[in-house]
């Protein structure tokens, strides 16, 4: 039994070590490993303050989403001021689009180098779920790392909890590197392959910083995935297609590079699709193991899978613990900072598959909001991952809203990932290969491909007007007033 064990108290007590303005770091990456009983204890007492007439309000940092007992109930309480680096809880988004909670929406791979550079403050209080704290004080993770690691290392105060439904048999999935040092002492990230081990199984704490312990037994929360639908299908279709062609021209290996998967449904659905293809012995420097990709690895397909978090609905994340043993070797989770880190992920040559909103005909990608102004989700992972892969895929499918919407359009609400940083947008309708075309053939080869055929002619006109009409800018023509006003328009629809 640990020492720490006898700072054992209940969450309410653990909350009152926290106060109005603490800048807080929570454990918790896409609904897993997050802390299950203080951050209610913590909304509770921000609502008895209100009552009073007090502010109480607290700026919230942690890996990535979490879930409904965290954020949910912290913005529902009003008690956040500040959020970063990511979120998808559909009360903090409508916080966030009212403008009642600054977000920052930083690359994943950011937030702790940016939190140790001081960017962002001091850190007073660290909220961290474990599976198990050892007798000699080290801690096991539970089912995310995300930036753990980095909060427990700068936090003046550590509130620790520890799930009992997190399986105790997590000790040895994780591998936490502690070589990070600042600019310019720096060195290179000695990583080669995706389930090398370059850190510890453990995470460490300072003793004297933890101020409370928590027990919890409860379950992560994950919302299920949307079924395998036609469109999902088809967009898998055009991807193992590709990669096949791309096997056929030598540049690919038989095996592929190693595979990143980004968050949704239809990042989901694709890794689902490709337990169905004839690629064997694959590998996976990921961020999160969603449903799809543990079938993959159920199917023997996929041989080994790094990432930072799982993201599993209720009934996967139950499989899983319940056959723990079998995955371990094949699984590993690091801090985010290391599988989202650039260097690897270039240096690995990852074939990386997210999600988008929109792009535009020139391939300029938004990963994030509706009509410019409402954030969904955030960028995550997925510039991370698309700047540096080897190969990058933006999947949608060509409409949204029954049909109201083209994913295709004149020019991008908002950019997340410029022209430069894509590769490949597949739609249900097609694939568009952009390497090495030039803007034009680009717009030819997205209208022609990716386009749905509802909205193909007008995007054509388009493109064909703007190069007519702009005899001296015939690099990416534009007709700027009627691109904006494509999106009001057509895609009236209400704020999400
Ligand atoms: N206009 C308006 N709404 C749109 C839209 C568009 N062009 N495209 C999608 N949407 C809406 C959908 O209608 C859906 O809303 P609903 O839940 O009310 O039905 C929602 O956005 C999600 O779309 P869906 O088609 O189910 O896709 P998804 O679950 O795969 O999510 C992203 C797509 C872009 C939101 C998601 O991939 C994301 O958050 N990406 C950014 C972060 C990221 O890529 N991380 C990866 C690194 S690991």
């Amino acid at each position: 039994m640990s020492a720490l064990s006898s700072r054992t108290v209940s969450a309410e007590e653990a909350a009152a070590h926290i106060g109005h303005g603490d800048r807080i770091g929570m454990s918790g990456f896409t609904g897993a490993g997050y802390p299950k009983a203080v951050p209610a204890a913590l909304a509770d007492r921000a609502e008895q303050a209100h009552q009073r007439g007090e502010d109480f309000r607290i700026e919230l940092w942690t890996g990535a989403s979490t879930a409904p007992e965290l954020d949910g109930v912290l913005t529902e309480a009003g008690a956040v001021s500040k959020r970063l680096p990511f979120q998808s809880d559909p009360a903090t988004r409508k916080a966030i689009n009212a403008g009642e909670v600054e977000y920052i929406d930083a690359h994943l791979s950011h937030s702790a180098q940016q939190a140790w550079f001081g960017f962002y403050g001091k850190l007073d209080v660290a909220v961290v779920e474990v599976a198990a704290i050892l007798p000699n004080g080290m801690l096991v993770p539970s089912s995310s790392v995300g930036n753990s690691k980095t909060w427990l290392d700068l936090a003046e105060k550590v509130i620790l909890e520890v799930n009992a439904w997190q399986p105790r048999a997590y000790e040895g999935f994780h591998d936490i590197y502690y070589g990070t040092r600042l600019p310019p002492q720096r060195r290179p990230l000695q990583l080669l392959d995706p389930m090398q081990r370059i850190g510890d199984p453990y995470l460490r704490v300072d003793p004297q910083k933890v101020v409370a312990v928590v027990e919890t037994n409860a379950p992560d929360r994950n919302l299920p995935f949307k079924a395998v639908d036609q469109d999902s299908q088809a967009m898998a279709h055009h991807v193992v297609d590709f990669l096949h062609h791309e096997v056929g021209q030598d540049r690919l290996p038989k095996n592929l590079f190693p595979l990143q998967s980004g968050v949704g449904n239809v990042a989901n659905a694709l890794m689902t699709s490709l337990a169905h293809s004839t690629f064997e012995n694959l590998t996976a420097y990921t961020e999160v193991i969603q449903d799809g990709m543990l079938d993959l690895l159920d199917t023997g397909k996929l041989i080994a899978a790094s990432a930072t978090s799982f993201s599993l609905s209720a009934e996967r994340a139950a499989h899983f613990n319940q056959n723990i043993e079998s995955y371990k070797g094949r699984i590993l989770l690091r801090p985010q900072e290391i599988s989202n880190h650039p260097e690897v992920i270039r240096r690995l040559g990852l074939i990386a598959i997210n999600g988008m909103v929109e792009a535009d005909i020139y391939g300029n990608v938004n990963s994030t909001h509706v009509m410019a102004s409402s954030i969904i989700n955030g960028i995550g992972g997925s510039g991370d991952f698309a700047r540096n892969a080897y190969l990058n895929f933006f999947v949608s499918p060509s409409t949204a809203k029954g049909g109201r919407i083209s994913a295709i359009v004149p020019f991008a609400s908002h950019i997340d990932h410029t022209e430069h940083d894509t590769q490949i947008l597949v739609t249900e309708q097609g694939l568009a290969d952009l390497r090495g075309l030039s803007p034009t053939a680009r717009a030819r080869t997205i209208i022609g491909n990716c386009a749905h055929p509802d909205y193909r002619d007008r995007l054509q006109d388009y493109l064909d007007r703007a190069l007519a009409e702009n005899p001296t800018g015939r690099h990416t023509p534009h007709l700027l007033a009627e691109a904006l006003s494509w999106h009001q328009s057509f895609q009236r629809i209400g704020q999400m």
